[in-house]
Protein backbone atom coordinates (compact mmCIF):
# COMPACT_ATOMS: atom_id res chain seq x y z
CA UNK A 1 0.00 0.00 0.00
CA UNK A 2 1.88 2.96 -1.20
CA UNK A 3 -0.11 5.58 0.80
CA UNK A 4 0.90 4.32 3.82
CA UNK A 5 4.68 3.87 3.18
CA UNK A 6 4.61 7.35 2.03
CA UNK A 7 2.86 8.11 5.21
CA UNK A 8 5.95 6.20 6.75
CA UNK A 9 8.27 8.15 5.10
CA UNK A 10 7.16 11.61 5.61
CA UNK A 11 6.54 10.57 9.52
CA UNK A 12 10.35 9.26 10.25
CA UNK A 13 11.53 12.71 8.06
CA UNK A 14 9.23 14.56 10.38
CA UNK A 15 10.28 12.65 13.57
CA UNK A 16 13.99 13.19 12.82
CA UNK A 17 13.62 16.72 11.70
CA UNK A 18 11.46 17.71 15.15
CA UNK A 19 14.01 15.49 17.50
CA UNK A 20 17.46 16.17 15.76
CA UNK A 21 19.85 14.31 18.50
CA UNK A 22 17.85 14.81 21.59
CA UNK A 23 15.89 12.12 23.25
CA UNK A 24 12.76 10.30 23.23
CA UNK A 25 11.15 8.23 25.87
CA UNK A 26 8.47 5.75 25.11
CA UNK A 27 6.11 3.72 27.37
CA UNK A 28 6.02 0.22 25.61
CA UNK A 29 2.81 -1.23 26.51
CA UNK A 30 3.14 -4.24 23.73
CA UNK A 31 -0.25 -3.35 22.26
CA UNK A 32 -0.70 -2.25 18.74
CA UNK A 33 -1.03 1.37 18.80
CA UNK A 34 2.21 1.92 21.56
CA UNK A 35 4.18 -1.05 19.13
CA UNK A 36 3.84 0.65 16.09
CA UNK A 37 4.83 4.33 17.63
CA UNK A 38 7.92 3.03 18.89
CA UNK A 39 9.23 1.35 15.96
CA UNK A 40 7.94 4.23 13.53
CA UNK A 41 10.17 6.33 16.25
CA UNK A 42 13.04 3.82 16.51
CA UNK A 43 13.35 4.01 12.71
CA UNK A 44 13.58 7.50 12.59
CA UNK A 45 16.49 7.85 15.19
CA UNK A 46 17.45 4.90 16.48
CA UNK A 47 19.11 4.69 19.76
CA UNK A 48 17.87 7.61 20.78
CA UNK A 49 14.99 5.94 21.68
CA UNK A 50 14.42 4.59 25.00
CA UNK A 51 11.44 2.32 25.40
CA UNK A 52 10.38 1.84 28.97
CA UNK A 53 8.24 -2.01 29.37
CA UNK A 54 5.96 -2.12 32.66
CA UNK A 55 4.83 -5.62 33.11
CA UNK A 56 2.68 -5.48 35.69
CA UNK A 57 2.59 -8.99 36.17
CA UNK A 58 -0.98 -9.61 34.82
CA UNK A 59 -0.25 -10.09 31.42
CA UNK A 60 -1.26 -12.93 29.23
CA UNK A 61 0.66 -15.65 29.07
CA UNK A 62 4.30 -15.01 28.13
CA UNK A 63 2.91 -11.82 26.98
CA UNK A 64 5.89 -10.22 29.01
CA UNK A 65 8.70 -12.30 26.98
CA UNK A 66 7.63 -11.92 23.96
CA UNK A 67 7.30 -8.17 23.55
CA UNK A 68 11.21 -8.57 25.20
CA UNK A 69 12.08 -10.80 22.15
CA UNK A 70 10.53 -8.94 19.95
CA UNK A 71 11.60 -5.37 20.04
CA UNK A 72 14.94 -5.92 21.76
CA UNK A 73 16.19 -9.09 19.88
CA UNK A 74 14.24 -8.31 16.29
CA UNK A 75 14.23 -4.36 16.12
CA UNK A 76 17.54 -4.02 18.69
CA UNK A 77 15.72 -1.21 20.40
CA UNK A 78 16.60 0.28 23.83
CA UNK A 79 14.26 -1.78 25.75
CA UNK A 80 13.72 -1.79 29.90
CA UNK A 81 11.47 -4.04 30.88
CA UNK A 82 10.49 -3.37 34.65
CA UNK A 83 9.44 -6.37 36.41
CA UNK A 84 6.96 -5.24 38.88
CA UNK A 85 4.77 -8.49 39.18
CA UNK A 86 5.19 -8.16 42.80
CA UNK A 87 5.01 -5.18 43.60
CA UNK A 88 1.71 -4.69 41.94
CA UNK A 89 0.47 -8.15 43.83
CA UNK A 90 1.34 -6.62 47.28
CA UNK A 91 -0.79 -3.73 46.30
CA UNK A 92 -4.08 -5.18 45.38
CA UNK A 93 -3.80 -7.89 48.14
CA UNK A 94 -7.48 -8.23 49.50
CA UNK A 95 -8.94 -5.51 46.78
CA UNK A 96 -11.36 -6.92 45.36
CA UNK A 97 -13.93 -3.85 44.24
CA UNK A 98 -12.60 -3.05 40.19
CA UNK A 99 -12.41 0.72 39.52
CA UNK A 100 -10.28 -0.03 42.93
CA UNK A 101 -8.18 -2.64 40.93
CA UNK A 102 -7.94 -0.02 38.35
CA UNK A 103 -6.99 3.21 40.13
CA UNK A 104 -4.29 0.87 41.75
CA UNK A 105 -2.92 -0.42 38.60
CA UNK A 106 -3.51 3.13 36.73
CA UNK A 107 -1.27 4.58 39.66
CA UNK A 108 1.45 1.83 40.26
CA UNK A 109 2.10 2.46 36.53
CA UNK A 110 2.50 5.76 36.45
CA UNK A 111 4.60 5.37 39.34
CA UNK A 112 6.85 2.81 38.00
CA UNK A 113 7.25 4.47 34.96
CA UNK A 114 8.49 8.03 36.35
CA UNK A 115 10.78 6.05 38.67
CA UNK A 116 12.26 4.42 35.84
CA UNK A 117 12.15 7.15 33.42
CA UNK A 118 14.31 9.32 36.12
CA UNK A 119 17.13 6.97 36.41
CA UNK A 120 17.62 7.62 32.56
CA UNK A 121 18.11 11.28 33.05
CA UNK A 122 17.24 14.03 31.03
CA UNK A 123 14.71 13.08 28.35
CA UNK A 124 13.33 15.63 25.89
CA UNK A 125 10.24 14.18 24.42
CA UNK A 126 7.59 11.68 25.33
CA UNK A 127 5.81 9.42 22.34
CA UNK A 128 2.86 8.18 22.69
CA UNK A 129 0.76 5.29 20.48
CA UNK A 130 -2.39 7.60 20.75
CA UNK A 131 -4.56 7.13 17.47
CA UNK A 132 -7.30 9.03 15.54
CA UNK A 133 -10.00 7.39 18.10
CA UNK A 134 -8.29 8.56 21.29
CA UNK A 135 -8.32 11.91 20.01
CA UNK A 136 -11.48 12.03 19.37
CA UNK A 137 -12.57 9.98 22.25
CA UNK A 138 -11.18 11.88 25.10
CA UNK A 139 -12.05 15.39 23.18
CA UNK A 140 -15.70 14.73 23.22
CA UNK A 141 -17.23 14.98 26.90
CA UNK A 142 -17.71 11.37 27.32
CA UNK A 143 -21.14 10.41 28.97
CA UNK A 144 -21.26 8.73 32.59
CA UNK A 145 -17.94 7.06 33.14
CA UNK A 146 -18.78 3.34 33.74
CA UNK A 147 -15.27 2.19 33.88
CA UNK A 148 -12.54 4.34 34.34
CA UNK A 149 -9.97 3.55 31.38
CA UNK A 150 -6.79 4.49 32.22
CA UNK A 151 -4.85 4.39 28.49
CA UNK A 152 -5.92 7.41 27.51
CA UNK A 153 -3.74 10.42 28.70
CA UNK A 154 -2.46 9.08 31.55
CA UNK A 155 0.92 9.40 31.62
CA UNK A 156 3.34 11.80 34.05
CA UNK A 157 3.15 15.58 33.27
CA UNK A 158 5.61 16.37 36.01
CA UNK A 159 8.49 14.63 33.99
CA UNK A 160 9.30 17.56 32.02
CA UNK A 161 9.10 17.09 28.77
CA UNK A 162 9.69 19.48 25.73
CA UNK A 163 7.08 17.88 23.51
CA UNK A 164 4.70 15.01 22.76
CA UNK A 165 5.70 12.83 19.59
CA UNK A 166 2.20 11.19 18.53
CA UNK A 167 3.05 9.51 14.95
CA UNK A 168 -0.31 7.88 14.73
CA UNK A 169 -2.69 10.70 15.45
CA UNK A 170 -4.52 10.99 12.09
CA UNK A 171 -4.74 7.31 11.79
CA UNK A 172 -7.23 4.75 12.02
CA UNK A 173 -6.75 1.15 13.87
CA UNK A 174 -6.71 -0.50 10.54
CA UNK A 175 -3.86 2.03 9.19
CA UNK A 176 -2.04 1.34 12.39
CA UNK A 177 -2.41 -2.42 11.30
CA UNK A 178 -0.82 -2.12 8.00
CA UNK A 179 1.98 0.35 9.02
CA UNK A 180 2.82 -1.88 11.51
CA UNK A 181 2.94 -4.67 9.04
CA UNK A 182 5.19 -2.75 6.82
CA UNK A 183 7.50 -2.25 9.30
CA UNK A 184 7.89 -5.19 9.78
CA UNK A 185 6.34 -5.94 13.51
CA UNK A 186 5.09 -9.85 13.72
CA UNK A 187 1.68 -10.82 12.69
CA UNK A 188 1.16 -11.76 15.83
CA UNK A 189 1.33 -8.37 17.76
CA UNK A 190 -0.11 -5.89 14.56
CA UNK A 191 -3.17 -8.31 14.67
CA UNK A 192 -3.17 -8.11 18.52
CA UNK A 193 -6.70 -7.44 19.99
CA UNK A 194 -7.59 -5.48 22.75
CA UNK A 195 -6.38 -5.95 25.86
CA UNK A 196 -7.13 -3.97 28.84
CA UNK A 197 -4.34 -1.49 30.98
CA UNK A 198 -5.26 -3.75 34.67
CA UNK A 199 -4.71 -6.94 32.54
CA UNK A 200 -6.11 -10.00 34.05
CA UNK A 201 -6.62 -7.81 37.28
CA UNK A 202 -10.19 -7.64 35.74
CA UNK A 203 -10.52 -10.88 34.50
CA UNK A 204 -10.12 -12.23 38.05
CA UNK A 205 -13.02 -11.65 40.33
CA UNK A 206 -12.60 -11.07 43.67
CA UNK A 207 -8.95 -10.91 45.26
CA UNK A 208 -6.00 -11.08 42.73
CA UNK A 209 -3.35 -14.42 44.07
CA UNK A 210 -0.44 -15.52 42.33
CA UNK A 211 -2.03 -18.87 41.72
CA UNK A 212 -5.52 -17.40 40.43
CA UNK A 213 -2.84 -15.10 37.76
CA UNK A 214 -1.46 -18.43 36.34
CA UNK A 215 -4.55 -20.15 36.42
CA UNK A 216 -6.64 -17.72 34.28
CA UNK A 217 -3.21 -17.67 31.87
CA UNK A 218 -3.17 -20.77 31.26
CA UNK A 219 -6.91 -21.37 30.74
CA UNK A 220 -7.02 -17.88 28.52
CA UNK A 221 -3.73 -19.30 26.34
CA UNK A 222 -5.72 -22.58 25.90
CA UNK A 223 -8.99 -20.87 24.50
CA UNK A 224 -6.64 -18.33 22.08
CA UNK A 225 -5.35 -21.25 20.40
CA UNK A 226 -8.01 -23.17 20.15
CA UNK A 227 -9.85 -19.59 18.75
CA UNK A 228 -6.90 -19.20 16.35
CA UNK A 229 -6.47 -23.03 15.34
CA UNK A 230 -10.03 -22.84 14.25
CA UNK A 231 -9.07 -19.70 12.15
CA UNK A 232 -11.06 -17.37 13.99
CA UNK A 233 -8.48 -15.16 15.61
CA UNK A 234 -9.10 -12.52 13.32
CA UNK A 235 -13.00 -12.65 13.02
CA UNK A 236 -13.98 -12.44 16.73
CA UNK A 237 -13.26 -8.36 17.98
CA UNK A 238 -12.05 -9.89 21.48
CA UNK A 239 -11.88 -13.27 23.32
CA UNK A 240 -10.41 -14.31 26.49
CA UNK A 241 -11.40 -16.43 29.28
CA UNK A 242 -12.52 -14.75 33.09
CA UNK A 243 -11.67 -16.63 36.26
CA UNK A 244 -14.43 -16.30 38.35
CA UNK A 245 -14.47 -16.28 42.25
CA UNK A 246 -17.08 -19.14 42.22
CA UNK A 247 -16.60 -22.72 43.14
CA UNK A 248 -18.56 -25.85 42.62
CA UNK A 249 -18.73 -29.66 42.95
CA UNK A 250 -17.48 -31.62 40.19
CA UNK A 251 -16.00 -35.32 39.67
CA UNK A 252 -13.00 -36.69 38.13
CA UNK A 253 -12.14 -39.92 38.01
CA UNK A 254 -13.66 -41.51 41.13
CA UNK A 255 -13.22 -38.32 43.28
CA UNK A 256 -14.85 -35.52 44.55
CA UNK A 257 -13.66 -31.82 43.28
CA UNK A 258 -14.82 -28.38 44.29
CA UNK A 259 -13.17 -25.97 42.39
CA UNK A 260 -13.13 -22.64 40.07
CA UNK A 261 -15.38 -21.80 37.32
CA UNK A 262 -14.03 -20.63 34.14
CA UNK A 263 -15.93 -18.29 31.77
CA UNK A 264 -15.28 -17.40 28.06
CA UNK A 265 -16.10 -14.39 26.61
CA UNK A 266 -15.79 -13.68 22.78
CA UNK A 267 -17.18 -10.32 21.55
CA UNK A 268 -18.08 -9.07 18.31
CA UNK A 269 -18.36 -5.75 17.69
CA UNK A 270 -17.10 -2.53 15.88
CA UNK A 271 -16.79 -0.08 17.95
CA UNK A 272 -16.50 -1.61 21.67
CA UNK A 273 -19.49 0.34 22.84
CA UNK A 274 -22.56 -1.87 21.82
CA UNK A 275 -21.27 -5.93 21.78
CA UNK A 276 -23.08 -9.21 20.70
CA UNK A 277 -21.73 -12.29 21.64
CA UNK A 278 -19.66 -14.17 19.35
CA UNK A 279 -21.41 -17.28 18.07
CA UNK A 280 -18.18 -19.30 18.20
CA UNK A 281 -18.82 -22.68 16.94
CA UNK A 282 -19.67 -25.69 19.81
CA UNK A 283 -16.58 -27.65 18.50
CA UNK A 284 -14.03 -24.91 19.07
CA UNK A 285 -15.80 -24.41 22.57
CA UNK A 286 -16.07 -27.88 23.45
CA UNK A 287 -12.35 -28.83 22.19
CA UNK A 288 -11.39 -25.40 25.08
CA UNK A 289 -13.54 -27.03 27.45
CA UNK A 290 -11.99 -30.04 27.89
CA UNK A 291 -8.35 -28.79 27.72
CA UNK A 292 -9.18 -26.56 30.29
CA UNK A 293 -10.64 -28.88 32.92
CA UNK A 294 -7.54 -31.59 31.28
CA UNK A 295 -4.55 -29.18 31.64
CA UNK A 296 -5.48 -26.34 33.82
CA UNK A 297 -5.74 -27.60 37.49
CA UNK A 298 -7.80 -25.99 40.23
CA UNK A 299 -10.74 -25.61 37.40
CA UNK A 300 -13.64 -28.00 37.36
CA UNK A 301 -16.04 -26.15 34.78
CA UNK A 302 -16.33 -23.85 31.95
CA UNK A 303 -18.67 -22.31 30.67
CA UNK A 304 -20.19 -19.45 28.18
CA UNK A 305 -20.93 -16.20 28.20
CA UNK A 306 -23.77 -15.29 25.82
CA UNK A 307 -24.72 -11.39 27.41
CA UNK A 308 -23.86 -8.93 24.80
CA UNK A 309 -23.33 -5.51 25.84
CA UNK A 310 -25.44 -3.57 26.93
CA UNK A 311 -26.44 -4.81 29.26
CA UNK A 312 -23.24 -6.40 30.05
CA UNK A 313 -19.92 -5.15 29.25
CA UNK A 314 -17.27 -6.98 27.77
CA UNK A 315 -15.17 -7.55 30.18
CA UNK A 316 -16.55 -9.00 33.68
CA UNK A 317 -15.24 -6.39 35.84
P1 LIG B 1 -16.18 -2.87 28.67
O1 LIG B 1 -15.87 -3.94 29.65
O2 LIG B 1 -16.31 -1.52 29.29
O3 LIG B 1 -14.92 -2.79 27.69
O4 LIG B 1 -17.36 -3.21 27.80
C1 LIG B 1 -14.87 -2.05 26.52
C2 LIG B 1 -13.45 -2.17 25.96
O5 LIG B 1 -12.56 -1.50 26.83
C3 LIG B 1 -11.61 -2.40 27.39
N1 LIG B 1 -11.42 -2.03 28.80
C4 LIG B 1 -10.36 -1.38 29.29
N2 LIG B 1 -9.24 -0.92 28.68
N3 LIG B 1 -8.44 -0.12 30.76
C5 LIG B 1 -8.30 -0.29 29.41
O6 LIG B 1 -7.25 0.12 28.89
C6 LIG B 1 -9.54 -0.55 31.43
O7 LIG B 1 -9.65 -0.36 32.64
C7 LIG B 1 -10.54 -1.21 30.65
N4 LIG B 1 -11.73 -1.76 30.96
C8 LIG B 1 -12.24 -2.28 29.82
C9 LIG B 1 -12.19 -3.78 27.20
O8 LIG B 1 -11.18 -4.77 27.14
C10 LIG B 1 -12.94 -3.61 25.89
O9 LIG B 1 -12.09 -3.71 24.78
Amino acid sequence: DWVMSSFIEQTIQEIQEKVGNKKVLCALSGGVDSSVAAVLVHKAIGKNLTCIFVDHGMLRKDEGDQVETIFRKQFDMNLIRVNAGEQFLRKLQGVTDPEKKRKIIGEGFIRTFEAESRKLGKMDFLCQGTIYPDVVESGVGNSATIKSHHNVGGLPEDVGFEGIIEPLRDLFKDEVREVGTQLGIPENLVWRQPFPGPGLAIRILGEITAEKIATLQDADAIFREEVANAGLNKKISQYFAVLTNMRSVGVMGDGRTYDYTVALRGVATSDFMTADWARIPYDVLEKSSERIINEVKGVNRVVYDITSKPPATIEWE
